[in-house]
């Protein structure tokens, strides 16, 4: 594992040099999106697409949208051998801090009963339960909207 110091960490919009490592760390994660959705968002006015980056690496990436007054998050993912070092959380608040500058109220997310860790990283950061959408996901787990006001 290569630990960089994460005095090196920075957010930034995402851009296309970070799509390699993006590539990479999207295939070790247990469910992909597709490259062209993050090509995509790089030139779509809807999408809000950031990375942290440790020195010149992308170790993360987050998108959001903006439907105003409301901040639709839609991915946060971070590298498995950068994880739980507060990388996601510096890249959620910073996400949340920008949407809330562009006068964001409100936060919305859908995320699998079954990813655990995800429920607690979004808790952690004041989302609540909204609702249960049974079969949410192609693989037919249930879902759960979680909201938190901004
Ligand atoms: C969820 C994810 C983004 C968290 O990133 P991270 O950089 O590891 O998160 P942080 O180190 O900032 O953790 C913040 C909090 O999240 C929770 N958390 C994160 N990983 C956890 C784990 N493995 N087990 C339990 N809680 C966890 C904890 O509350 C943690 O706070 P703590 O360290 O004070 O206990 C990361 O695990 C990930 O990329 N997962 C795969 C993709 C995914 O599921 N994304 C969310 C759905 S789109």
């Amino acid at each position: 594992m290569n630990h960089k110091p994460l005095q090196a960490l920075s957010i930034k919009p995402m851009r296309l040099y970070d799509m390699m490592f993006i590539r990479r760390i999207d295939q070790t994660n247990e469910s992909q999106w597709p490259l062209r959705y993050y090509i995509k968002s790089l030139s779509s006015p809807h999408f809000y697409p950031y990375v942290a980056r440790l020195g010149d690496t992308c170790v993360g990436s987050m998108m959001f949208r903006l439907i105003m007054p409301v901040m639709h998050i839609d991915k946060i993912l971070i590298d498995k051998s950068y994880r739980r070092r507060g990388i996601g959380g510096k890249l959620f608040e910073k996400s949340i801090g920008i949407a809330k500058k562009k006068g964001a109220l409100q936060a919305f997310l859908a995320v699998s009963v079954s990813n655990k860790y995800a429920v607690n990283f979004y808790s952690k950061y004041g989302f609540r339960i909204e609702s249960i959408q049974r079969n949410y996901y192609a693989t037919n787990d249930d879902g759960l909207k979680m909201v938190r006001f901004l």
